[in-house]
């Protein structure tokens, strides 16, 4: 009988967070609406439940809410934050509104030894971001841990088998928020572990077949990991049911379509489809220079190649993409979602309202460290799985002002260059990104006794765990010196060549 952990969703940026977090510990875990019934629940059987934080205030009229049957089914329960104040809510504890916010390190003191904090120590380095506060738990429930400013940091009924944690133990400004997790996995709801990303894999191919049925499936592939990694698993799971199309989309980097052709006809066989669009894309992006517009002109173009494609290989019911977490959530208030629209990343925000296709996203809720395992597992050549992230827009993010043939051609050389000298340095296996970008300004140089008016290129190296932040990375001078000599060497067109000193935030890590 697999083991089961459901995260109820309460709104909170942190939920796959949660997820991950129970992953890492070896237990299967699933993202479920709050408001789920029930019944419903029960229907995938899960051995704990985990209530997520929120942005909400339970002292609120309308706050997210949950079936408190739930409480009754003698399946263990964790609230997390929000999660907590709705236990303390449903159950009969008492609340107060916190005057000020309580946000970033605090310490606990741990009043009950108790096994949520076993190993742990008597006080605690936590994170906390709340506003409200429980004062009294409800009936049965004991004060587990308090800080100064907060009379119940963990409360807990062993008889229920029913926590609750008012800080965030699944970021890493909890050092030992993963030990109290594992407790309550374990500990308290007794689970067994040992679920690898050979599980994901399995449970994925099972959800695929089932949703797919007879229909035919599409994948976009745009020659990086994410769509590489869902090419890969759909193709497990339907086989020639699924035919992989890889858009040449005349902003591509140099060699990729060769090199897209040699991994998934000899190293990774399957269907595979290759389209020339390059002229219909350019065509599309003329005059366009502002950074939004862009992604939607190719999120656009794109879906018009599909389906064309789609109608000329027979008809297709499902677009599979490669989106992962990290771009959901930066892409989401344009849906009504709780954060700020950042950039709309064209495999999800870009997409037209009235696509004919029914989605299939089977790597939303990871990270890219848990594609790249789930890459791994699958069998893709290491070099695939290896390669740096690059956006689906491709280079037109990376050509600041308009898109055309000559200014595509200037940056692919200039990017050649800068991936040619950073692989052979030593820090390269911890670089997130590193690549060129083309800027819509000219500056003057002197090359021989000649006078040149001609382009700048800045060199973008970051580090970053999942995208959503990044640092600048130190290259050596030398390095950084070998590549600038050789593009303006070597590309027409530049005569300056600039590295951006910027980390995300507040930059991003594209320009555009
Ligand atoms: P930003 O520029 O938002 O990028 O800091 C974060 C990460 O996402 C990649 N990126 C994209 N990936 N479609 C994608 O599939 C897109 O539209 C897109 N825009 C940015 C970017 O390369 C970085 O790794």
């Amino acid at each position: 009988m697999r083991e089961i952990v459901a995260v109820l969703d309460f709104g909170s940026q942190y939920a796959q967070l949660i997820a991950r977090r129970i992953r890492e510990c070896g237990v299967y875990c699933e993202i479920l609406p709050h408001d789920i019934s029930r019944g419903e629940l029960g229907q995938l059987g899960p051995k704990a439940v985990v209530l997520s934080g929120g942005p909400s205030s339970v002292m609120d009229s309308a706050h997210p809410r949950m079936d408190t049957a739930l409480l009754e089914a003698g399946i263990p329960v964790l609230g997390i934050c929000y999660g907590l104040q709705l236990l303390a809510k449903e159950l009969g504890g008492e609340l107060e509104r916190g005057s000020a916010r309580e946000y970033g390190p605090a310490s606990i003191d741990i009043d009950i030894g108790n096994t949520l904090f076993e190993g742990v120590g008597r006080r605690v380095d936590v994170w906390m971001s709340h506003g409200d506060h429980v004062v009294r738990p409800p009936e049965g429930f004991e004060v587990l841990a308090h800080t100064d400013a907060c009379p119940v940091a963990a409360m807990g009924s062993e008889e229920r088998n029913i926590y609750g944690v008012q800080f965030h133990p699944e970021v890493v400004h909890t050092p030992r928020g993963k030990e109290i997790l594992k407790n309550f996995l374990f500990g308290i709801a007794g689970l067994s572990g040992g679920w690898t990303m050979a599980g994901f894999i399995e449970e994925s191919v099972r959800s695929i077949r089932s949703q797919v049925g007879d229909g035919r499936v599409i994948c976009g592939l745009s020659g990086g990991v994410d769509s590489a990694v869902t090419a890969a698993l759909i193709h497990r799971a339907v086989g020639e049911k699924m035919t992989a199309i890889f858009v040449d989309n005349g902003v591509l980097r140099n060699g990729e379509v060769d090199e897209i052709r040699r991994i998934f006809t000899r190293d990774y066989p399957l269907n595979l489809d290759i389209v020339d669009a390059g002229r219909l894309f350019l065509d599309n992006l003329r005059g366009v220079t502002d950074p939004e517009e862009k992604r939607k002109k190719i999120g656009n173009t794109f879906i018009d190649v599909f389906s064309a494609e789609a109608d000329r290989i027979g008809g297709a019911d499902y677009l599979a993409q490669g989106t992962l977490y990290p771009d959901v959530i930066e892409s989401r208030s344009a849906k009504g979602g709780p954060s700020a629209t950042i950039k709309s990343h064209h495999n999800v925000g870009g997409l037209p309202e009235n696509l004919s296709f029914k989605l299939i996203e089977p790597l939303k809720e990871l990270f890219k460290d848990e594609v790249r395992a789930v890459g791994r597992e699958l069998g893709l050549p290491e070099t695939l799985i290896q390669r740096q992230p690059f956006p689906g827009p491709g280079l037109a993010v990376r050509i600041l002002g308009e898109v055309n043939e000559e200014n595509v051609t200037i940056l692919q050389q200039a990017d050649l260059r800068v991936q040619e000298e950073i692989v052979k340095w030593e820090g390269y296996p911890d670089i997130w990104q590193s690549f060129a970008v083309l800027l819509p300004v000219k500056s003057v140089g002197v090359m021989g006794d000649e006078r040149t008016y001609a382009n700048v290129i800045a060199i973008r190296v970051v580090s970053s765990m999942d995208g959503m932040t990044a640092d600048w990375v130190k290259v050596p001078y030398e390095i950084l010196g070998r590549i600038s000599t050789r593009i303006i060497n070597e590309v027409k067109g530049v005569n300056r060549v600039v590295y951006d000193i910027s980390s995300k935030p507040p930059s991003t890590i594209e320009w555009e």
